[in-house]
C-alpha cells in the first residue's frame, strides 16, 4: 500500500522516469540463470540457447564446486557441466533476490554425471523457503532431472535449500528463474509443478526453449505410434488475449490420429489420490482447409463433455484450460478429442501442459525476526550452520533457536540459546527486536559492557541467563523487579564487574543512575507550572507508573524556577573529576562543549553548557526533561546532570564512533558500507518514530541532522541533542506555531515560511539525512549557487543518472534496488509540501525493505567470460515423462 503511494509520488515528481525503470523488454534481462559450481565471478553464454549464465558463488556460502565426468559433457548444455555438492551440513540454502509479487517459473536442474567417481545415485530433498518442494531421486547417471514450479514468491527473495536426508550427498547443477505474466497459469489453489510439457508431433528430436520460447519453458518432443504429424512452415501467432504465448515452432507441428475416424486420446494416473491437476491444451490449425473440408471436435474428460465443439483457427493459437483444478472420480485423467458429426477431418492437438498443484502454505519466519537474527549472526560471527529460514520447516529449526508456530502463520522466535558460542563485544541491541523472546541464554561467553536497558523491553522474557561473561555496571531496575516478582528467572553470576545484588542497590543512592534521577527530577517538576504529561511506548508505561506525573513544557522564562532544589545530581566538582578537569574535548556545539569522561568505570560524554546563557539553560532543561522520561535504544541515554548556579552539565553514555557526519566525512578512511548506512538510517528512524508515535503527546526533535546521529562502538545509531526538541501539545489542531529553530539545509522550508511545526518537519530533515547517506554530498552546495542536496538529486534523477547519485566511495558495492528504494523514500521525505511527506512509520517500513533487499542479494559481477562452449542440446532429460497415449 505504502509503496504504491511512493511510486505515485515519484512519477509526479519526475515524470515517467520511475515507470521507464520498471519496464522490461522481452529479452533475457529479467531472467536469473545460475550455473551452480561455476568458479566465482565467471559467466558465459550457452551457445545452443543463448542464455547467459553466471556463477552461483554470490548466492550461497557453503558447498563445493565439482565437475561431471568428462565422458558425459559431450552433447550436453554447459550449465550441467559443473555442479555444487554439499557434503557438509543438513540444510544448505541459496538466497536469491527476486521481484516481489511476480509470478516465476522456477527451474532446478540436477545432473549427476558421476561427478564424485563413486557411481552412487543420491536422493535428497529440495525446499523452497519454509516449504518442502520435492524429493530428488537420481535414478540415472546420465539423465538430467529437471524440476519446475510456477510460483509467486511471497517475499522479495527466495531461498532454495538442499536437504540431506541420509541417502547420499545433495548437489545441484543449475537454478533458473523466469518471470511470467500475472495473467498466465492462473489457479485457485496453490502453485503449479510441471508434470508434462510436450511439443506434440515434433519433427525434431530435441526440446525447444529460449529463444523460441520467450518465457524459456522447455517443450519436450512427443510422438505416438497411432498418431501422425501435421505441420506448416508458416508462423503461428498468439493474440494478446492469450498470455501463454506458446512458441511458434512448437505450435507449427501437431498430431492427428492415423485412423481418420478414431478419436485422439491420452491419459495419466495421479501420483497419489490427493493430487490435483491443471491442464493447458494448445491448438492451432496448421493445414489450409479446402472449401468442402472442416475440422471440429469435442473434448471429453473421463467420458464427460469438457469443451466443444471447437474449430481450430488457421495459424492462430488457442489455449483450452479450466480455471479450477480438474475433477476426476475414477483415479485416471482420461482425455479424448472426438470429432463432431459434420467434421470431415479428425481432431488435432499441438501442445499439452499438465501441472500438479503444489501447496506451499507454510509462511517464512516473521521478517523482523529474520532481520534481527541475521544481524545477530553477522554481529557475532556465529559459527553454526544457520542457513535458510530460521524457524521453518520446523524439522530444520536453527540450532539454538526455538519458535512458536501458529498454523501457517509466520513463525516467531521465542527462544535464543547462544551459550558457549565465543561471543565477544556488547550485548547486541538486535536482540530487542526479537520481541516475542521468552528464553535468552547468553551464558559462558566473553560479552562485555553493560547489561542493556532494552532487555527489560522484552515483555515475554521468562528466562535470562547472562552468567559467566565480563559484563559490568548495574542491572536495569526493571529486570531486578521482574526477577524479584518471580516473573523472570535472572542469572547473572560470574560477571566480575557486575553489581547485581543488594550491595549494588545500596550503592545506587550514591551513584547516578537514571531511575533515581528520574524520581528526583519529577520531584522538582511537580512543582512547576505548565503541565503536560508524556507517555512513551507500551512496555515503558508500567515502569513509569510512579513517575507518570507531570512535565513542564519547554517554554522559557523559568530562570527563577528552583532547579537547585533537585536533590539528586552531580556536583560541578564531580564533573571536573569525571572529565579529569575537562581534559579531552570531544566536540563543541552552539551552547557548550562536550568532554570525554569516566564515571563509575563507564565511559561517558559530558556536555557543559556555556555559563549564564538563557538559551543554554533552555537547552539544558529541555534535554533533562526529555531524557528522563523518554527511553529508547535509539535515543541517547542520560546518566547524570549537574546544575549549580550557572554551571550546567549533562552526562551521557559515551558514543565511541562519534556521529554520522564524522563517519561520512572525507577524512575518515573507514568507509561505511551501504548496509551499515541503511542500518544507521533505520536506527535513527526508529528513534524518531518513537518520539513521534510512541510518545503522547508526540515529541518533535527539530534538529535532525547527521551530527546529531551518534554512533556507539558497534555503530548502533542513537539520536542525540534534544536541546531544541518540542513536546507537541495541541488541543485539536495539528500545528504549533513557534520560533523557527534548526539547522540550515535540514530545516523544513514549510516550517521556515509558516512557523507552523508538526512531525513532518522532522521527516523533512530525516529525508535530507537520507540523501546525505546515499550521496555523501554537502547538504548545501559549496559552489556559488549553493544548490540544496534535494535539488541536485532531482536534477540527476531527471537526467536518468541514478548510478551517479550514489556516493562514489561505495565503489558500486550495493544492491541497486536497495539504493533505489532508499532514494525514493528520501525524495518523498523532502517533498516541499508536508502533507505529501510520509510518516516515520512508513519511512521505517520502506527502509527495512530496502535493507532486506540489500541483505538478501549479493549479486556477483559478470566478470570473466569463458569461451569454449560447443555443445549440443540433449535435454531429453526427463525420465518422469509417462507415455501420453494408448
Ligand atoms: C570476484 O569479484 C570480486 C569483486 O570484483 C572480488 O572482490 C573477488 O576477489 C573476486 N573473486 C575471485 C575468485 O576472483
Ligand atoms: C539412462 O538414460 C539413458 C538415456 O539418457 C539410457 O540410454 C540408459 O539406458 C539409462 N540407464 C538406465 C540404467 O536406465
Ligand atoms: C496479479 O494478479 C492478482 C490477481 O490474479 C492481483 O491480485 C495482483 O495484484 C496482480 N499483480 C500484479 C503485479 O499485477
Ligand atoms: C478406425 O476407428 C474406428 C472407430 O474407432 C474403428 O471402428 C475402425 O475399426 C478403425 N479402423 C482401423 C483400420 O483401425
Ligand atoms: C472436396 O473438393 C475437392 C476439390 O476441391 C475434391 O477433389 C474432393 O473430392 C472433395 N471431397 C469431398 C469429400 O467432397
Ligand atoms: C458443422 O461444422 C461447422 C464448422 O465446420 C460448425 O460451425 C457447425 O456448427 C457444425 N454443425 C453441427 C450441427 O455440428
Ligand atoms: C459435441 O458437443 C456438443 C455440445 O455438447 C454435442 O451437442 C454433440 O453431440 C457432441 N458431439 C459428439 C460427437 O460428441
Ligand atoms: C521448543 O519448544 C517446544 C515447546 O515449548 C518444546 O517442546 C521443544 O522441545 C523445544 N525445542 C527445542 C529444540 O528446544
Ligand atoms: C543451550 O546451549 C548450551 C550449549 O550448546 C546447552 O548446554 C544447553 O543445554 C542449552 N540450553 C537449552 C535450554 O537448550
Amino acid at each position: 500500500m505504502v509503496m504504491g503511494r511512493f511510486k505515485r509520488f515519484i512519477s509526479e515528481l519526475f515524470g515517467g522516469l520511475a515507470l521507464i525503470l520498471l519496464v522490461h523488454a522481452q529479452d533475457q534481462s529479467d531472467f536469473i540463470s545460475i550455473d551452480c559450481g561455476l568458479p566465482e565471478n565467471s559467466s558465459y553464454t550457452e551457445w545452443s540457447t543463448g542464455v547467459d549464465y553466471i556463477s552461483d558463488a554470490g548466492f550461497i556460502d557453503s558447498g563445493i564446486n565439482r565437475q561431471i565426468s568428462t565422458e558425459f559433457k559431450v552433447d550436453l548444455q554447459r550449465q550441467v557441466w559443473s555442479l555444487r555438492s554439499f557434503p557438509e551440513g543438513i540444510r544448505n540454502c541459496y538466497s536469491i533476490r527476486i521481484t516481489q509479487g511476480t509470478k516465476y517459473l522456477i527451474r532446478a536442474t540436477f545432473f549427476y554425471g558421476n561427478y564424485d567417481g563413486e557411481s552412487k545415485l543420491p536422493e535428497f530433498d529440495v525446499h523452497l523457503g519454509a516449504n518442502m518442494w520435492n524429493t530428488i531421486k537420481i535414478t540415472n547417471v546420465s539423465n538430467a532431472f529437471v524440476k519446475e514450479l510456477i510460483h509467486v514468491p511471497p517475499l522479495n527473495y527466495i531461498q532454495l535449500c538442499l536437504v540431506n536426508t541420509q541417502r547420499g550427498t545433495p548437489f545441484i547443477s543449475a537454478i533458473e528463474l523466469r518471470p511470467l505474466p500475472n495473467s498466465s497459469y492462473v489457479t485457485t489453489d496453490g502453485s503449479l509443478e510441471r508434470f508434462w510439457r510436450v511439443d506434440v508431433g515434433s519433427e525434431s528430436n530435441s526440446p525447444y526453449r529460449y529463444k523460441y520460447d520467450v518465457y524459456d519453458r522447455i517443450w519436450w518432443p512427443y510422438n505416438y505410434e497411432e498418431w501422425t504429424g501435421l505441420s506448416t512452415s508458416l508462423t503461428i501467432e498468439s493474440r494478446s488475449s492469450n498470455p501463454s504465448r506458446p512458441p511458434s515452432v512448437v505450435m507449427s507441428t501437431a498430431a492427428t490420429p492415423i485412423n481418420d475416424s478414431a478419436s485422439l486420446n491420452f491419459y495419466w494416473e495421479p501420483e497419489d489420490a490427493t493430487s490435483k491437476y491443471y491442464i493447458y491444451m494448445h491448438f492451432a490449425e496448421v493445414v489450409k482447409l479446402k472449401a468442402n473440408q472442416s475440422r471440429s471436435f469435442n473434448v471429453t474428460l473421463n467420458g464427460k463433455h469438457w469443451y466443444g465443439p471447437y474449430v481450430p483457427e488457421y495459424l492462430w493459437t488457442f489455449i483450452m484450460y479450466s480455471t479450477d483444478a480438474l475433477i476426476s472420480t475414477g483415479g485416471k485423467y482420461f482425455f479424448s478429442l472426438v470429432k463432431t458429426e459434420n467434421s470431415t477431418l479428425p481432431p488435432i492437438i499441438n501442445a499439452i501442459e499438465v501441472y500438479s498443484v503444489k501447496n506451499l502454505l507454510q509462511s517464512e519466519t516473521d521478517q523482523e525476526d529474520v532481520g534481527a537474527i541475521t544481524k545477530i549472526k553477522s554481529t557475532y560471527g556465529v559459527k553454526r550452520n544457520w542457513q535458510g529460514d530460521p524457524c521453518a520447516p520446523q524439522a530444520y529449526l536453527w540450532e539454538g533457536l526455538n519458535c512458536s508456530y501458529d498454523g501457517y502463520n509466520a513463525p516467531r522466535v521465542i527462544s535464543l540459546n547462544l551459550s558457549s558460542s565465543e561471543l565477544t563485544g556488547a550485548i547486541s541491541a538486535d536482540i530487542s527486536t526479537l520481541v516475542m523472546l521468552q528464553y535468552l541464554d547468553l551464558s559462558n561467553n566473553s560479552l562485555t559492557g553493560l547489561v542493556p536497558e532494552f532487555l527489560s523491553q522484552l515483555q515475554y522474557l521468562e528466562v535470562l541467563n547472562l552468567e559467566r561473561n565480563q559484563l559490568s555496571g548495574s542491572i536495569p531496575a526493571e529486570l531486578i523487579k521482574r526477577s524479584k516478582s518471580g516473573s523472570l528467572l535472572l542469572s547473572v553470576g560470574e560477571n566480575s564487574n557486575l553489581c547485581a545484588s543488594n550491595s549494588c542497590e545500596r550503592k545506587k543512592s550514591k551513584n547516578n543512575i537514571v531511575v533515581l534521577i528520574l524520581a528526583s527530577v519529577v520531584g522538582l517538576l511537580i512543582l512547576s507550572l505548565t503541565i503536560a504529561a508524556i507517555f512513551c511506548g507500551l512496555t515503558r508505561r508500567k515502569k513509569q507508573d510512579k513517575t507518570r506525573v507531570a512535565l513542564v513544557d519547554t517554554e522559557p522564562n523559568v530562570q527563577n524556577r528552583p532547579l537547585e532544589s533537585m536533590q539528586r545530581q552531580v556536583t560541578y566538582s564531580d564533573l571536573q573529576r569525571i572529565t579529569n578537569n575537562f581534559e579531552r574535548i570531544l566536540g563543541k556545539g552552539g551552547f557548550g562543549t562536550v568532554y570525554y569522561g569516566c564515571m563509575d568505570g563507564i565511559r561517558v560524554a559530558v556536555k557543559v553548557f556555556s555559563p549564564s546563557s538563557v538559551q543554554g539553560y533552555q537547552q539544558f532543561q529541555a534535554e533533562v526533561k526529555l531524557l528522563v522520561r523518554v527511553h529508547h535504544k535509539n535515543l541517547t541515554t542520560l546518566v547524570g546532570y549537574c546544575y549549580e548556579g550557572t554551571n550546567m552539565g549533562l552526562v551521557y553514555e559515551y558514543m565511541a564512533n562519534r556521529d554520522l557526519e564524522a563517519q561520512l566525512s572525507g577524512h575518515n578512511t573507514n568507509i561505511l558500507s551501504w548496509q551499515a548506512r541503511l542500518q544507521i538510517a533505520i536506527d535513527a528512524a526508529e528513534g524518531l518514530e518513537y518520539l513521534h508515535h510512541g510518545c503522547k503527546p508526540p515529541i518533535i526533535h527539530r534538529d535532525v541532522k547527521t551530527t546529531n546521529i551518534l554512533l556507539n562502538e558497534k555503530f548502533n545509531a542513537k539520536l542525540g541533542d534534544f536541546g531544541l526538541s518540542k513536546i507537541f501539545q495541541t488541543d485539536s489542531g495539528t500545528h504549533v506555531s513557534t520560533n523557527v529553530v534548526g539547522t540550515p539545509g535540514y530545516l523544513d522550508p514549510e516550517y521556515y515560511k509558516s512557523n507552523w511545526l508538526n512531525e513532518k518537519s522532522d521527516v523533512y530533515s530525516f529525508g535530507v539525512v537520507l540523501l546525505k547517506i546515499i550521496t555523501n554530498r554537502p547538504v548545501i552546495g559549496r559552489s556559488q549557487d549553493r544548490t540544496h542536496i534535494s535539488q541536485w538529486v532531482s536534477f540527476m534523477l531527471a537526467k536518468g543518472d541514478i548510478q551517479n547519485i550514489v556516493d562514489p566511495r561505495l565503489g558500486g558495492d550495493f544492491d541497486v534496488n536497495s539504493v533505489w528504494k532508499a532514494v525514493e523514500v528520501a525524495v518523498v521525505c523532502v517533498s516541499p509540501t508536508s502533507s505529501r511527506r510520509p510518516t516515520m512509520n512508513q519511512v521505517l517500513t520502506e527502509l527495512k525493505e530496502s535493507l532486506t533487499t540489500e541483505l538478501s542479494q549479493k549479486m556477483e559481477g559478470y566478470g570473466v567470460e569463458l569461451k569454449d562452449s560447443f555443445d549440443m542440446i540433449n535435454m531429453d532429460l526427463d525420465t518422469e515423462l509417462n507415455p501420453l497415449a494408448r
